[in-house]
């Protein structure tokens, strides 16, 4: 790469300090150049942990005024992605904006076309999707080696106590914009979406807040169908003690699953499941890495940025790009929807449904009765 590529950040609360570590790794590639938060205190900080010279901004938009910054990344509560997202597009900036990518698909096509319009790129943050084992399932799952896929299971399994929402943001609609289906379990859902590599075309659904004094969901379930026939389950937990993700995919007769794991079978002559090593061996031989992967100083956030880096270099689609971001949304957008009506729902969600906007999701979905908006509406 050329001379080395300006950031900005808006937004220095918790997950600014892994940008900020991700970049000063990547010393070699980019260079933080300001960061701005509505907290003088909070951009203080962030400044001192990026480096001599960081400038601090309250009012972002006299950040994007700066011509050495070409990348802003976006770390800021999910309501406010797509103000300072258009506006850093209008200014020729790339931006890299934290999951979830907007709360409605109505901002999500904005950002793409504004992104579009002023020729620059969108990076949605997903940072699994560059775990070894991710990687090694999804070339699995992009060989010929499984066949179809028939079924397949996921679960984001997540743990928060009360004091999690001490931070105001948190646990409403209208500034967290969904519970755990919208941003914890969301890192499970696109590593789902994008390993099935199948269109999502019918969602049925439940949601509930369990746990948590709060209003958004703590808990949901979907069944799943897929275009190209697969059926699935997905469950999205806050109240799961032992967090982690769970998948699994299988075709007819192969396996993969993650925690990593692989099986295959054949049939026996009363249609029982007899392991069959050999085609396990040919799972095994299409996980290999292809030797194109770079070599980067830790995981994550770091390939995330290496990965714009290297989009812009080549004027190419980062790899999680808007689309890919936006894919998360509409399958959340259908669990919310169908959870509310108690009816399956189909996708592509029409830019005409209700459900589209930010002002519909907000009007007329399930909320828990507890929490805020209970306070609210009771006094
Ligand atoms: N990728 C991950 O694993 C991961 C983990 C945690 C959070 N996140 C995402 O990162 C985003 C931020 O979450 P967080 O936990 O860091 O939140 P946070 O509350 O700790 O930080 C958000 C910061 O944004 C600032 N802010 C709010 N409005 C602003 C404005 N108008 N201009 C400038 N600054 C403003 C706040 O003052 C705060 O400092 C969310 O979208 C969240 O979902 C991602």
């Amino acid at each position: 790469m050329g001379s080395k590529l300006g950031i900005g950040i808006i937004g220095c609360g918790i997950i600014a300090a892994r940008h900020i570590d991700a970049c000063k790794q990547l010393g070699e590639w980019c260079e933080i150049k300001a960061v701005a938060d509505i907290s003088r205190e909070k951009a203080e900080q962030a400044a001192a942990s990026a480096g001599e010279g960081t400038a601090i901004y309250t009012d972002y938009k006299e950040m994007l005024e700066r011509s050495d910054i070409d990348i802003i990344s976006l770390c800021t509560p999910p309501f406010f992605h797509k103000e300072p997202a258009l506006a850093a597009f209008a200014k020729g900036k790339h931006v890299l904006v934290e999951k979830p990518l907007a709360p409605s698909l109505e901002d999500c096509d904005a950002m793409i076309a504004a992104a579009r319009a002023h020729n620059c790129k969108l990076a949605t943050v997903f940072q699994l999707r560059f775990l070894p084992d991710i990687q090694k399932i999804k070339r699995i799952l992009d060989s010929d080696v499984m066949g179809p896929l028939v079924s397949a299971q996921m679960s984001g399994n997540y743990w928060r106590g009360d004091k999690y929402y001490d931070v105001p943001w948190r646990g409403k609609f209208a500034s967290e914009c969904g519970g755990v289906t919208m941003n914890h379990a969301i890192h499970t859902m696109d590593l789902f979406l994008w390993l099935m590599g199948q269109p999502l075309e019918q969602v049925r659904a439940e949601m509930d807040t369990i746990n948590h004094d709060i209003e958004v969901e703590d808990w949901s379930t979907a069944t799943m169908r897929f275009a190209g026939g697969a059926v699935a389950q997905a469950t999205c937990s806050l109240t799961t003690v032992r967090e982690g993700h769970e998948m699994n995919f299988s075709s007819q007769r192969h396996y993969v699953g993650f925690p990593y794991a692989l099986h295959a079978v054949q049939q026996t002559d009363l249609g029982g499941a007899k392991m069959d090593r050999e085609a396990i061996a040919e799972l095994e031989q299409a996980a290999l890495p292809t030797g194109d992967e770079p070599e980067l100083p830790t995981l994550g956030h770091c390939h995330q940025y290496y990965d714009l880096f290297e989009a812009i270099r080549t004027d190419s689609e980062p790899m999680i790009s808007g689309a890919e971001g936006r894919r998360t949304i509409e399958a959340i957008t259908a669990i919310y929807k169908s959870a509310t009506l108690g009816e399956p729902v189909s996708l592509p969600i029409a830019d005409s449904d209700p459900w589209y906007t930010a002002e519909g999701i907000q009007r007329l979905v399930k909320r828990s009765g507890r929490g805020e908006s209970a306070q609210e509406s009771t006094s």
